[in-house]
């Protein structure tokens, strides 16, 4: 089957240095993987090396481009400045910042502890500050700085089990709309991906297990979950000049998900 990633030039990414947090698994590998296939040297982090590097042996195997991997936890901010400057070290420069470290879980509001709820926050919303804030130098030296940073759209309502990842994206979304604004004029743009429900991930295999997925899937107007390369074509897209243009903007990528009103048992 054609991937949505073969639209792109092979060389479209040839120069680029870019660091993907999360980056071992799931989306943020996707997106990786589509760096580096399209030319670009690639970090990935994560909290675990033996991942990492399983990892980036894999994706050096199918790209033939050099992707290391640096364990560093997002929430503390000398890991992942750390991190950073390896990679600069490494390759020379950064240009591109991906924000997709992330961790959730289920739970009712009323059970979630302030540690649980605090966690998540420290991870996606904290661990997003911290990336952004340490790569800003490097960003700036670029000329071409991207930050693009992956949230959800479970804010966009009133998501049950979901407060404290709803109020992290939320606040991830905020911070893509601030950057771009005080980071513009360093030439450096501040988007977002918000994806939808996406195959072959460990947030649909925790989120939405067995007939809830299938019941998720009925309430999709594409009437599937995403595959990872469709959010990776939205991150090349993002990082590539067609967007130039494009700053402090979420892009949704969830086949309608979000804009489809539940049907109240009104079949059509
Ligand atoms: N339900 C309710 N609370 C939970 C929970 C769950 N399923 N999982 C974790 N918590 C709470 C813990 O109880 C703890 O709070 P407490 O001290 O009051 O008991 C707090 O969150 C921290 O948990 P801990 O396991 O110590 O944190 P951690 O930093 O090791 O990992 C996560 C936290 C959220 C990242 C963990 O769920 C995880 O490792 N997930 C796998 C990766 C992932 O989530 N990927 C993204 C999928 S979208």
């Amino acid at each position: 089957m054609a991937s949505p990633l073969d639209i792109f030039r092979g060389d479209l990414l040839a120069g680029h240095v870019a660091l993907v947090t999360g980056g071992g698994t799931g989306i943020c590998r996707g997106i990786a993987e589509a760096y580096a296939r399209l030319g670009a040297d690639v970090c990935i982090t994560s909290r675990k090396q033996e991942v990492l590097d399983k990892t980036a042996a894999e994706l050096r195997a199918a790209t033939g481009r050099a992707v290391i991997g640096i364990a560093a936890d997002v929430r503390k901010p000398d890991d992942i400045a750390s991190a950073i400057k390896q990679t600069v070290d490494k390759f020379g420069k950064l240009d591109t910042i991906v924000n997709g470290a992330a961790g959730n879980f289920l739970s009712p509001a009323a059970a979630l502890s302030p540690n649980g709820f605090k966690t998540v926050i420290d991870i996606d919303l904290n661990g997003s500050f911290n990336t952004a804030r340490a790569a800003f130098e490097y960003l700036q030296k670029a000329g071409d700085g991207l930050v693009l940073n992956i949230s959800a759209t479970l804010h966009y309502h009133g998501t049950p089990l979901q407060i404290h990842a709803s109020a992290a994206k939320a606040g991830v979304d905020a911070m893509t709309r601030n950057l771009a604004v005080e980071w513009g004029r360093f030439g450096i743009r501040c988007v977002g991906i918000a994806p939808g429900p996406i195959d072959d991930t460990e947030g649909m295999k925790r989120l939405a297990p067995g007939d809830v997925g299938d019941k998720a899937r009925a309430a999709i107007p594409a009437g599937r979950f995403g595959a990872i390369d469709e959010i990776a074509a939205a991150a090349v897209f993002l990082r590539s000049h067609a967007a130039a243009y494009i700053t402090g903007h979420v892009l949704v990528v969830d086949g309608g998900h979000c804009v489809a009103t539940p049907p109240l048992g009104v079949s059509f």
